[in-house]
């Protein structure tokens, strides 16, 4: 990471994970670890009902609130669905757009994910946009060029001036929620390229300032070495964020120089 130019967030993904009764014993057993913690930004992605509880619950707090996902229309018939203004007029902060577990199990595509981003950004939702390769792209050799691709069709349209508000969450899907850690090397590697990506299409005045994350079995024990990479801004943090203490170690590890 490099705090000179560009912000540290560290950005828990519960996915279908956490009730409500589950969500508040969460926030009593954080909040009184979190102290300042002024080195980087905390987003909690919660399950849709579980947003009202938690963005109260965290009121006093730097902690922020996302969304996991979001509908690209602003309204209509789109039974099941929720809009970037509902989230907005709620007090979400943050939304997680593309998740590979998305693309995998509601076909979720390039082109949607475009869209979502726009909906997001005309509304005023900062997204944490996630790319990622599989095993077998990584295997062939492919893994720059789907990475590059997934990055240039999300940011399609997107002006310079709104990249600020942009994060890329680099999440190898052959790190998900398998233990297996990307290295730092692999992790810097591709957050690298991505940053290069952004430069070709917006220049290095706005590549530097874009956090780009990483996740896929970040924890306790690896976070330090990975966010000791300087591309790696940070990290998008599934099975770790439901433990407060090992959340807060995660947290504590983007405190170094
Ligand atoms: P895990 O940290 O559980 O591997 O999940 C990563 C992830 O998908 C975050 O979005």
């Amino acid at each position: 990471m490099n705090r000179k130019y560009r912000k540290t967030v560290i950005a828990g993904n519960w996915k279908m994970n956490m009730t409500l009764s589950e969500t508040k014993a969460f926030a009593e057993t954080l909040k009184p670890m979190l102290g300042k913690h002024k080195w980087c930004d905390v987003v909690l992605c919660v399950p849709y009902v579980d947003i009202p509880a938690a963005i109260r619950l965290f009121k006093d707090t730097r902690v922020v609130i996302g969304a996991q996902n979001l509908h690209f229309e602003s309204n209509g018939a789109y039974t099941g669905e929720i809009s970037a203004e509902m989230l907005k007029e709620i007090g979400v902060k943050y939304v997680i757009i593309g998740h590979s577990e998305r693309r995998q199990y509601y076909n979720e595509t390039d082109v949607t994910v475009n869209k979502k981003v726009h909906a997001a950004l005309e509304t005023g939702l900062k997204p944490i946009i996630c790319v990622g390769e599989t095993l077998e792209q990584r295997e062939l050799g492919g893994t720059m060029e789907y990475i590059s691709y997934q990055v240039k069709c999300a940011l399609a349209g997107v002006a310079s001036d709104q990249m600020r508000r942009i994060i890329i969450a680099y999440e190898p899907i052959w790190a998900i929620g398998t233990g297996k850690t990307a290295t730092a090397e692999q992790a810097e590697e591709v957050c690298e390229n991505i940053r290069t990506v952004i430069r070709k299409l917006h220049g290095a005045r706005v590549a530097r300032s874009v956090t780009i994350q990483y996740g896929g079995s970040m924890n306790a024990k690896n976070a330090y070495e990975l966010l000791a990479q300087l591309d790696v801004d940070g990290g998008l943090i599934g099975g770790a964020s439901l433990k407060p203490a090992e959340l807060m170690e995660i947290i504590n590890a983007a405190n170094q120089e």
